[in-house]
């Protein structure tokens, strides 16, 4: 029990409907503490999906919103999340979430919903933070003051595009940079020298944007997107600054009937596509692959960090969750860490602790649906994560930026860039 309690008691919940940047419904919850003082968090979706995700309840009415209407999860909240934990202090976050997780008794939160779960959990933190009279990443932690490495999605491709690239997400990561600012100066110049490379060949339609605001050309070759990027990076002057990085999401393009992949038009097998990765990592300077192979290719993820030397960045694989990230943690050396994915707060900072007692690389992660809470970027300090991706452009890819140049400036000399040191600023 902490002292003060009544100035921190939760006095009520409250839940909407709100539209994420792909104009799909999703929640935004408020916990109220008091009368005055309350906390908002929204909750973003994913489409690239990890089958061992928190399940995301939606409405399933075809007249509403196609069927993604979050009504019941909304329900869930006020008739059965409300009246378990109003009454709580706020401040008492891991048995604010332990609260939900028995309510709902499931082991992926598909019976209040992972999508409701987060939601309360998130606002919640926001809500004690606000109590407080502290930002969220300073309630956090006291020493939160490492400001993430921005991983940018420069050309997108996968299930997030309407092109033929493989891969989802085609990266540059400013890892020479000083500080965070000068990191978005370096992605400034090099997003738009690269869409005068892409629209003169490609043509306009070339710099139409994927749903993480990069660009989605027509290409289907891997080195040839890079081959752009890396133009990018040379003719703007950062090439000793900036760094290269992927997400493979390779479950999204793993025959699981023929036990192959299908990638660049060819079924290769494990070993095919680990040459294939060898000699990207040959040619151009990678710091960091995301699911290299299918989510349950384990053997492939061994492979991939044993042979490639640099950071391999379990997302579908781990899902954010502290179980698998023991039971697999030894096959790939870094995490993306997703809130939504576990579904509580006090579960993705365990999973944050539990990959640091494993050596782990942390990067906090968006989803593909985003809205403007920028909630990430002051977890991503609060952890002194070191790494964050967010996509590209556009406001709900922003916002996360502008409040990481917001919280820089207000730590001051206080604020360290993690620079080189992304998997380890310590
Ligand atoms: P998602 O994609 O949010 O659609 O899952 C992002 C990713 O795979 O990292
Ligand atoms: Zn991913």
């Amino acid at each position: 029990m902490y002292l003060g309690r009544e100035r921190f008691t939760i006095t009520g919940i409250v839940a909407r409907e709100i539209l994420d940047c792909r104009f799909n419904p999703t929640i935004q919850v408020d916990v109220w503490v008091g009368n005055e003082i309350f906390g908002r968090a929204d909750v973003p979706a994913g489409r690239s999906r990890g089958e061992k995700e928190a399940w995301e309840i939606r409405d399933g009415d075809k007249k509403v919103y196609g069927g993604l209407g979050v009504g019941r999860a909304i329900r869930n909240i006020e008739d059965r999340i409300a009246p378990a934990i109003v009454g709580m202090d706020v401040r008492d976050q891991r048995n604010i979430d332990l609260a939900m997780i028995a309510l709902d008794g499931t082991p992926n939160k598909q019976n209040i919903g992972g999508n409701a779960v987060i939601g309360v959990s998130m606002a919640t933190a926001r809500a004690a933070a606000n109590a407080c009279g502290l930002p969220l990443y300073r309630y956090l932690n006291a020493n939160a003051h490492v400001l993430p490495v921005p991983l940018l999605n420069y050309i997108n491709g996968g299930r997030l595009t309407s092109n033929d690239l493989d891969f989802q997400e085609i990266c540059i990561f400013p890892v020479g940079a000083e500080t965070f600012r000068e990191s978005m100066i370096i992605g400034w110049d090099v997003y738009n020298a690269l869409r005068d490379i892409l629209s003169s060949k490609y043509g306009k339609l070339a710099v139409n944007v994927g749903d993480e605001g990069g660009f989605a050309p027509p290409i289907v070759s891997t080195k040839e997107a890079m081959d752009h990027l890396v133009r990018a990076v040379e003719v703007t002057g950062h090439a000793d600054k900036v760094m290269y990085g992927f997400d493979c999401a390779a479950t999204h393009f793993y025959d699981a009937e023929k036990k192959m992949y299908k990638f660049e038009g060819e079924y290769r097998t494990r070993t095919e596509l680990l040459d294939f990765y060898k000699d990207l990592v040959k040619t151009y300077p990678i710091a960091s692959m995301e699911d290299p192979f299918d989510e349950n290719d384990i053997e492939g993820f061994d492979m991939a960090t044993k042979e490639l030397g640099i950071q391999i960045v379990g997302d579908d694989f781990l899902c954010t969750n502290p179980k698998l990230i023991r039971e697999r943690g030894a096959r790939c050396n870094a995490l993306l860490l997703k809130f939504n994915q576990v579904g509580t707060l006090s579960e993705t900072l365990d999973a944050a602790e539990s990959s640091y007692r494993h050596q782990f690389g942390i990067m906090v992660s968006e989803r593909s649906g985003e809205t403007e809470d920028p909630i990430l970027s002051d977890v991503a300090v609060g952890i002194n994560a070191g790494q964050i991706k967010t996509g590209a452009t556009r406001s709900e890819r922003t916002v996360k930026y502008n409040r990481l140049l917001e919280i820089e400036t207000e730590l001051g000399d206080a604020a360290l860039y993690a620079g080189r040191l992304f998997r380890n600023p310590f």
